[in-house]
């Protein structure tokens, strides 16, 4: 085995991060290197503990080397480890697609597996494209999303996407998507009294804009953008790859409003944040209009090569199990509670936070202004690090979404580190700019429409809400978007 020194040389010679500027990383930073984890904790390759404070990703569901998790796979192992769904089938993939139908909202009866979540909306939206194209309403080719949406970072996930740091480069490679104002259902409603006969499908993050920041859309938002989706006759696609799988404090975020899409995109906690696998569901409606002779051409013609891994659905599997036989979802509700006292005690007064926001087990904690070139949400990273705990940023915005399995005391743990970090962090230089705004919004809803994820210069058409494909006006964003790290 090679030192952690070597190791860590060797991944400034050779490896890529997603998410990251490279310089930085390769010239003055340590590396972690994760060797081993246990519960929600992670052990690196000189043995030292830290909290997973973002669930490696916000996929963890039920803590690592969780017994039945472990066991499932190994099970599988023993009998194939990857075999595919063209042509053939695997009852992994089939016991999955069934348990999963009992736990997403009603209505939904077929399950199209992929393997990633931007893999799962980039079906959604060819689903519903050609579903109106075999329906003889081919104009229907346009979508409607949100600003400050993320969907993922394929190119059809990107041109729904409204974070301009990540997309705007882009935008020449893109189709063109109007943009919906979150929390303004007035705006959607005239954008689709606009364009509606040529729109698609409107996609949305129900509840919770996580990329963006975690920025929480008001009560029965989700509610309004279904009746007017229906109203208009439009197809409603839920992205619940972050929200997904009980983050924010329901199985699914369509359940806090009895909301059932026409499209589900479900991924990261799916396998309990163990494989890669995604799902795309869907009505008979829509699976029917995909039904004729084979020489009609009505097939969808898509697929991944990894699609329904066995192994990644019996994962699955035993996470959908390990949700009943823990009662996870009844535990959880005083873990948030305990989460928001906490925020409010020991985050709410520093003065380098302006503004907390939570839903469920999803945070964010954003910091006080402060010019990028500081890093702020770096710098509270590295500082959390050195006392035993991983969070990550999504610019200066820190993320905190444990496994939902945390238990109460790392949960206070992590957010008294977590304290101390930004105390640490923003000492200093920002604290009369805090001052004047600091408020914690609470644990169920907040509206906030502050980003620090724009770039400085966009193709964007604010006018018309109609994201647009031509070539920024200006240089693409300074440095790389690196927003995390
Ligand atoms: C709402 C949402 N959709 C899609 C994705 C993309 O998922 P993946 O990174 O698995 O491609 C993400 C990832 O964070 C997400 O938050």
């Amino acid at each position: 085995m090679r030192s952690t020194a070597e190791l860590a040389a060797l991944d400034r010679r050779h490896v890529w991060h997603p998410f990251t500027q490279q310089q930085g990383w390769a010239t003055t930073e340590t590396p972690i290197l994760i060797d081993r984890a246990e519960g929600t904790n992670l052990y690196d390759t000189d043995g030292n503990a830290y909290i997973d404070g973002v669930s490696s990703l916000w996929c963890n569901v039920h803590g690592h080397r969780h017994p039945a998790i472990d066991a499932a796979v190994r099970a599988q192992l023993d009998r194939v480890a990857h075999s595919t769904m063209l042509g053939l089938s695997h009852p992994p993939a089939i016991e999955l697609a069934a348990k999963l139908l009992t736990v997403t909202p009603a209505g939904l009866t077929r399950v199209f597996y992929s393997d990633s979540g931007s893999t799962a909306v980039e079906i959604a939206l060819k689903m519903a494209f050609q579903w109106w194209a075999q329906r003889g309403e081919p104009q229907r080719t346009r979508f409607i999303c949100l600003e400050n949406a993320y969907h993922g970072d394929t190119l059809g996930a990107v041109s729904v996407g409204g974070i301009e740091l990540f997309h705007s480069l882009y935008r020449p490679l893109l189709f063109d998507a109007w943009q919906a104002r979150l929390g303004d259902d007035a705006h959607l409603e005239e954008l689709l009294g606009c364009h509606g006969e040529q729109v698609a499908a409107v996609i949305i993050e129900p509840l919770v804009q996580g990329a963006a920041g975690m920025l929480m859309a008001p009560d029965r938002y989700l509610a309004r953008v279904r009746e007017l989706c229906d109203a208009h006759g439009v197809l409603l696609i839920c992205d619940e790859v972050a929200t997904g799988l009980g983050r924010t404090g329901r199985m699914f975020a369509c359940d806090h409003e009895d909301v059932s899409p026409d499209i589900l995109c479900i991924g990261k906690g799916l396998t309990g944040g163990y494989l890669p696998l995604a799902a795309t569901l869907t009505t008979e409606r829509i699976y029917e209009g995909f039904l004729g002779r084979f020489e009609e051409y009505r097939t969808f013609f898509h697929g991944h090569t990894y699609t329904g891994n066995p192994l990644a659905c019996a994962a699955a599997i035993a996470t959908l199990e390990t949700f009943e036989r823990e009662r996870t979802m009844d535990g959880l509700q005083p873990k948030i509670e305990l989460l928001a006292r906490m925020l409010e005690q020991r985050v709410a007064p520093l003065a380098g936070v302006a503004e907390i926001r939570q839903r469920g087990f999803m945070v964010g904690i954003e910091l006080a202004e402060a010019p990028p070139e500081a890093r702020m949400g770096h710098r509270v990273t590295l500082a959390a690090q050195r006392r035993g705990a991983v969070v990550r940023p999504l610019g200066d915005v820190v993320v905190l979404m444990p496994a939902l399995a945390i238990s109460e005391a790392d949960l206070r743990r992590l957010v008294s580190i977590t304290a101390d970090a930004i105390a640490e962090a923003t000492a200093g230089e920002l604290r009369s700019a805090a001052s004047a705004s600091g408020s914690h919004s609470g644990p169920q809803s907040s509206y906030s429409v502050k980003s620090r994820l724009r770039a400085p210069q966009t193709g964007q058409n604010q006018v018309s809400g109609m994201s647009s494909n031509a070539v920024p006006g200006g240089m693409p964003p300074s440095g790389s978007p690196s927003a995390g790290s």
